[in-house]
């Protein structure tokens, strides 16, 4: 088992009785979401995916990842949200956050996008120069305007670099199978596609071919991350609260949550984890906050934000508790020198390694914030391998699902993140939105 959930420090804040108070609400949880008869139930794709996904595109994944390696110097996936998040936290996560300075025979990987700044796009189109690049646009709708205004502009930089024709080479498409602009621009261009499968979400999705190629792109295991999928499928499919480290942690969080908890902040203390912070924020702030109801996802990275956010946590505002994810095997071993003249007093540290200060640095911060009123639990991983990803991915998924359902909401569905968009539309002109834009200008100027 790659996770396994420690809940030695939630003592004094919930006891045992309050789990078995809260198991029919696991078992309902679990019966909707094996049964398919909850909200959202068309987009339960993930549930089965890791044993249930398309061989003949996961094998044509590899091809062009191999096609990708072999003709850029740089790969540009453009996308938003779930169309990126779970990409970038595999690189990091199982590379490193600097995967692009390391030294490899893989190319470079840069996200795009992924916001609108003029700033963040004129620095890439400049690192692009002199460089051989494709590009991936994953997009299950195709009109995600982010990703759409990023299209043009990068489509733009490398028909002037190599002329029309390149765009059925360099040009990779992840989008619905029959809908959108995007799948009717690669069928005319000939590009090759990828699907995001109709009963999957894009938070759900990095284990489809949105996530899988850049991260097979970035030489990382795809079969392997699949295959921790699938394991942690099999261990979380038990509907039993002792044996269901998965649903253990769904279930505390709502106890949390109807406690008065509002923010559950996930803590790391390795950067590489930084990306997957973000992806889990996603994960569980679309799928649970909604109807005015659920816990705030927050995020910190250790020992960074003991330096900033650390000050809150232990003596701020009492809504928060902790969800701390510890990696065991970092893959690295760095050890304190010696110094004779001990001009800084740490030889008292000489000969530790890093992973141990750090661990210590951990176990202070856990009781100290559990002195201070923080509810906390561990969840405690092996490692840092494609495996792991696969297993922490299907995991963190598997619990939304079925904390989401406890909470009593749609656990698969958005609605919230179309009210920008309409204004935004709306300012920017778009046909269509003549009312709204005047009525919103005139709010403006009030
Ligand atoms: O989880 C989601 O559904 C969203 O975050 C989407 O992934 C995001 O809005 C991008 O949508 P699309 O893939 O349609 O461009």
């Amino acid at each position: 088992m790659a996770i396994k959930l420690n809940d030695k420090f939630l003592n004094g804040f919930v006891g045992e009785h309050e789990l078995g108070a809260i198991e029919d609400s696991v078992k309902s949880a679990h019966a909707k979401l094996h049964n398919k008869t909850g909200l959202g139930s068309d987009f339960l794709g993930w549930v089965d995916l890791p044993v249930n996904y398309n061989r003949e595109e996961f094998d044509r994944i590899k091809a062009a990842a191999e096609k990708i390696k072999a003709s850029c110097d740089i790969l540009i996936v453009i996308g938003i949200g779930g169309s990126y998040l779970g990409a970038r936290a595999a690189i990091e996560f199982c590379k490193s956050p600097y995967y692009n300075n390391l030294k490899k025979d893989t190319p470079d990987i840069y996200f795009a996008g992924c916001n609108i700044s003029a700033q963040a796009t004129a620095e890439l189109l400049s690192i692009c120069e002199g460089k051989d690049v494709c590009l991936n646009v994953i997009s299950k709708s195709g009109t995600t305007t982010e990703p759409a205004i990023a299209f043009r502009i990068f489509r733009d930089m490398l028909i002037k670099k190599y002329g029309p024709d390149c765009i059925r080479d360099r040009v990779f498409i992840t989008t619905d199978r029959q809908r959108g602009t995007l799948k009717a621009f690669a069928d005319e261009m000939g590009c090759e596609t990828f699907v995001v499968p109709d009963d999957c979400g894009g938070r759900f999705s990095v284990l489809t071919a949105v996530g899988l190629l850049p991260i097979a792109v970035a030489g990382i295991d795809i079969d392997a991350m699949m295959q921790g999928a699938a394991d942690a499928r099999e261990a979380y499919s038990v509907c039993d609260l002792a044996a269901n480290d998965c649903y253990k942690y769904a279930a505390y969080r709502n106890i949390l949550h109807n406690k008065g908890k509002k923010t559950e902040i996930l803590v790391d203390y390795e950067p590489c984890m930084t990306m997957m912070n973000e992806w889990w924020k996603q994960l569980y702030g679309e799928s649970e906050g909604k109807d005015n109801k659920g816990l705030f996802p927050a995020s910190v990275v250790f020992t960074t934000d003991l330096h900033s956010l650390g000050q809150y946590i232990q003596d701020g505002e009492r809504l928060i508790f902790e969800t701390i994810l510890s990696i065991a095997d970092t893959g690295a071993v760095v050890t304190v020198p010696g110094d004779e003249a001990n001009v800084d007093g740490l030889n008292f540290l000489t000969g530790k390694t890093l992973e141990y200060v750090n661990a210590m640095a951990y176990k202070g911060a856990v009781i100290a914030h559990t002195d201070g009123g923080v509810p906390a639990m561990i969840l405690e991983l092996d490692s840092r391998t494609a495996y792991d990803f696969g297993y922490m991915v299907y995991f963190f998924e598997k619990a939304c699902g079925i904390s989401g359902y406890i909470l009593g909401v749609n656990p698969f569905n958005q609605p919230g993140v179309e009210a920008y968009k309409k204004n935004m539309f709306a300012l920017l002109g778009k046909p269509g939105y003549e009312d709204a834009k005047a009525e919103l200008e005139a709010r403006i100027a009030d």
